[in-house]
């Protein structure tokens, strides 16, 4: 949530941080704002909204010669998307930008209020520029530390001042950061897009490591205030992935690409017809006797999901948590329980905080992630990578598509491993698993008929998604990309759950999404349906049998495993979402109040 950059050195700042900016942007688009410190020269430009808007103002302004700057994308967590409350705030000669949520801000603010300073904005983040002055005598960098001293909650933060106007502060604690090389360019992002390009050599701070940047050298202490020798890694990566290619967003696109990233997720993973991850060394699954699955949003869709196939297929007890009420609910943990979490950015803060309590009870832990170098994947003791490539689109889909297909294999990977599958049902589970790209490709003639079914269904009272076992997480991964991006209120509910209370909002009004496949309870979710239509809900079957009550009807071709039309009814959910989303004119890959990365509780 929010992205961060920084850059110290000779080259035009403001287009690198605006351009920084613009890859940070999936994080948040509620404001954005740059600070310059060039020898006395402040400058500072804000703006409302998308980073265009802060384009548009800086237009005229440029920025080479050494100085130091930074820069900030704003989620808004205190205080409205107004300019006051957009980043870098400003003290008197100071400003600062931040990732994360200060939670002992009101205390800190009522202190500095006490002592005379007034408070232009109603952020947290505001209070670390004035205690950073108030602490501030003759040493910038014994200023800064102290008031890192005081800081309780989450943060990444950057503070440049005039105090020490060739030098960059920064802290990390809890939100992710790192520093990026390149002769004597120093450059500071919330993730690595910003810096890829720029500079080769990177490191990933670690929580409680703070320090300075001057001259292009970085000193770096840990929590203790030593002073930490660091390696640097070599930042490999393709930005070129990340390009529209002619698709109108990048959600389109990326529902496109979930045919040709499947097999990525796939690949050297199949071996001599067995699931195999390289990842799974060094006695991870020794002495494991259940699974608990932590994720947020649509990753917990894929857990949930995959709960199913662990318990059926693997004979191991799965239990599925939402990160965010993991956390609270004291959980009785055992150290024979492996800790799953499954997040595409590797950064969510709920997930996060759930992995390091699961670790210091004592249980191993495994990570199933979008993102390499990510705090999730650095947390966990081990993690298989999904392989999804850059999701910009802020609404998941080949993310869900290859979580699912990891947790998928791994349920399989562990039948082998309990002896808990034949050696034919195998050859079914890996013959499905190479035919999953071929389900995933979208078809012409199926995205035109999405299209126009799509103006059908921009009113109403509702969307019910319903279905059953596997495709109940489906369902309610279809309402929640729907609602992310339509505005529209959709729920997914267990198709045999509808006549114990929601049944009563059925009318020619409520529209529900039949997810009936043939290969799991046709029967079952077939009279479930044939309830709503009864009470005259307008229903939209998807399903390789015909259906005539349905007042839409979309055939699926896959009749003959339960993952291959979970796939293929996944890919009809994503579209449906997308072009009703198109055609209500909304912004698909930056829905209002949302980011691709939520690292605040
Ligand atoms: C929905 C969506 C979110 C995320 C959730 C967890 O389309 O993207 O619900 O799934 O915020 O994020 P990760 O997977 O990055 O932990």
């Amino acid at each position: 949530m929010c992205g961060i950059v920084g850059y110290l050195g000779k080259k035009e700042k403001k287009e690198i941080l605006i351009e920084g900016l613009r890859e940070l942007e999936y994080r948040g688009y509620d404001s954005a704002g740059i600070a310059i410190i060039k020898g006395k020269k402040l400058n500072n430009f804000k703006a409302i909204g998308k980073i265009i808007n802060l384009e548009e103002k800086t237009n005229d302004f440029h920025s080479d010669g050494f100085g130091v700057s930074i820069g900030h994308t704003r989620w808004a967590t205190h205080g409205k998307p107004t300019e006051l409350n957009a980043h870098p705030h400003l003290g008197k000669y100071s400003f600062v930008v931040h990732n994360g949520i200060i939670e002992n801000y009101q205390s800190l603010k009522t202190e500095l209020q006490d002592d005379g300073i007034s408070f232009l904005s109603q952020t947290d983040t505001e209070t670390i520029v004035h205690l950073f002055e108030k602490n501030y005598k003759d040493d910038s960098f014994q200023a800064f530390k102290d008031t890192l001293d005081r800081l309780e909650g989450a943060y990444a933060t950057l503070l440049i001042t005039e105090t020490a106007p060739d030098t960059i502060f920064f802290a990390k604690n809890g939100s992710p950061m790192l520093i990026g090389f390149e002769g004597d360019d120093v450059y500071f992002a919330s993730s690595d897009t910003p810096i890829i390009g720029k500079a080769e050599e990177v490191y990933y701070l670690e929580d409680g490591e703070y320090g300075y940047a001057k001259d292009g050298i970085v000193k770096l202490f840990n929590k203790d205030g030593e002073e930490k020798r660091f390696l640097k890694e070599i930042l490999v990566s393709d930005k070129a992935l990340a390009q529209k290619d002619g698709y109108r967003f990048f959600m389109e696109k990326e529902i496109y690409e979930q045919s040709t990233v499947m097999s990525d997720t796939m690949m050297g993973r199949i071996v001599d017809n067995n699931i195999y991850f390289e990842e799974l060394n060094d006695g991870l699954l020794d002495g494991i006797n259940s699974i608990k699955i932590c994720a947020c949003g649509t990753s917990y869709h894929t857990a949930l999901a995959s709960s199913y196939l662990f318990e059926r297929i693997s004979k191991i007890r799965c239990d599925i948590e939402i990160a965010s009420e993991f956390r609270y609910k004291e959980p009785l943990l055992s150290s024979d329980t492996l800790f799953i979490t499954v997040s595409q950015s590797g950064e969510t803060a709920d997930t996060l905080e759930a992995l390091k309590m699961a670790k210091r009870a004592g249980l191993k832990s495994l990570s199933i992630c979008n993102v390499d170098n990510s705090s999730i994947v650095r947390e966990s003791d081990a993690s298989i990578l999904t392989r999804a490539g850059i999701e910009k689109g802020v609404a998941s889909t080949k993310a869900f598509a290859t979580q699912m297909m990891v947790l998928w294999m791994f349920a399989i990977e562990l039948a082998q491993r309990r002896n808990t599958i034949t050696k034919e049902n195998l050859q079914i589970e890996i013959d499905a698993m190479l035919h999953t790209p071929k389900a995933l490709i979208v078809k012409d003639k199926l995205h035109n008929k999405l299209n126009r079914l799509a103006k059908r269904y921009l009113h109403g009272h509702g969307f019910f998604f319903i279905g059953r076992d596997i495709f109940y997480p489906l369902a309610l991964e279809g309402a929640l990309k729907l609602k992310e991006i339509s505005y529209l209120h959709a729920e997914g509910y267990p198709a045999g759950e509808m006549k114990h209370g929601p049944i009563a909002l059925a009318d020619s009004e409520l529209f529900t999404i039949a997810l009936m496949p043939k290969t799991v309870h046709y029967d079952k979710i077939k009279s479930n349906v044939e309830e709503l239509s009864a009470r005259d809900a307008t229903i939209l079957a998807i399903s390789p049998e015909p259906f005539e009550l349905a007042d839409d009807f979309i055939q699926t071709q896959y009749d003959n495993h339960p993952m291959l039309e979970f796939f293929e009814m996944m890919v009809i959910t994503q579209l449906l979402a997308l072009e009703i989303s198109i055609r209500l004119g909304n912004d698909v890959d930056m829905p209002r109040n949302l980011a691709k990365s939520v690292t605040v509780e």
